[in-house]
């Protein structure tokens, strides 16, 4: 595996694998790398011939107060990770040089990344669509992979590469859960002992909600109270719990196949968010 941290050596390796006719697969993260991500790189090994990873905590998706500073950083152990999948190339861009003082551009996907997770933060996917609008610029992809736990965050990246004709194709990877269903991510790291067992609550109340549809529950706003109180009921204190449509991220009048649950939860400190698929299309 090559590991690189500037622009031009990227684009110099991707182009040699162009050259003997590879398709190129990308995988943005910021690093802490899990079975999520590895599933991913798993897909992107899969489908093309030459796959890039990055890892970039991307300082622009993060608010003042968020957990920038403490978010975890584990460049050897990912590397490690990388190299036993089979990974060509690791991309680690520096900030100082992504983002220098009079960096002046953004990104904003309006719409999609209004509800959700962008009315709790608000600049939270203005940071994300121009990291990756960045990232998808420097690759040069033929295929990106995402994961469906941020489905939010699919369907701004969805709607930028569509808006603005990113020659890419954006695949998508299921949810990769731990045992008890809590869906992995870098931020599990937050919780403790304590807070780890409030969170098996949290897939537990969307697989419920999942259950009630299949016995036949299509109201939206009643849906949405029974799962807010199941996740009270676990102890979760509720940042929002909503039926969305994945590609609009707006409100369904009926829960319709492709409906999501989706929802953000606070385990003691720790803020938590995942979806399920309330019914398949
Ligand atoms: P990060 O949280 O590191 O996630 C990187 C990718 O892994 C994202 O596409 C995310 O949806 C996916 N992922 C995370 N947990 C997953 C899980 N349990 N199952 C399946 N996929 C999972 O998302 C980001 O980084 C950043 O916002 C980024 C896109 C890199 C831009 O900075």
């Amino acid at each position: 595996m090559n590991a690189v941290q500037d622009l031009p050596a990227l684009r110099q390796l991707v182009k040699e694998a162009r050259r003997e006719g590879k398709s190129i697969g990308f995988v943005a993260t910021m690093g802490a790398l899990h079975e999520g991500h590895l599933s991913l790189v798993r897909q992107a090994r899969k489908t093309c011939g030459y796959t890039v990873v990055s890892i970039f905590v991307n300082p622009l998706q993060f608010a003042p107060g968020e957990d920038f500073d403490r978010y975890p950083r584990r460049g050897n152990e990912d590397a490690a990770l990388l190299e036993k999948e089979g990974v060509d190339l690791l991309y680690l861009p520096d900030a100082r040089v992504s983002y220098p003082p009079d960096f002046s551009t953004s990104v904003e996907v309006a719409r999609v990344s209004e509800g959700g997770e962008g009315a709790v933060r608000p600049g939270h996917f203005r940071g994300v669509a121009t990291v990756v609008a960045k990232l998808f610029l420097q690759v040069q992809p033929d295929f990106a992979f995402l994961g469906r736990k941020d489905l939010q965050q699919v369907a701004v990246i969805r709607r930028m590469a569509r808006d603005l004709d990113f020659p890419i194709s954006i695949e998508v990877g299921d949810t990769v859960r731990e045992p008890d269903g809590l869906a992995r991510s870098s931020r599990n790291a937050y919780l403790t002992p304590d807070e780890r067992q409030l969170a098996a609550g949290f897939p537990a109340a969307l697989f419920e909600a999942r259950d009630r549809v299949a016995a036949g529950e299509r109201d939206v706003e009643q849906l949405e109270q029974d799962s807010r109180r199941d996740l009270e009921a676990a102890g979760l204190e509720v940042d929002y719990v909503e039926v969305v449509s994945p590609d609009t991220m707006s409100r369904p009048a009926r829960i319709e196949p492709g409906s999501v649950l989706c929802a953000a939860v606070r385990a003691g400190k720790t803020r938590l968010i995942d979806n399920v698929t309330l019914l398949e299309e």
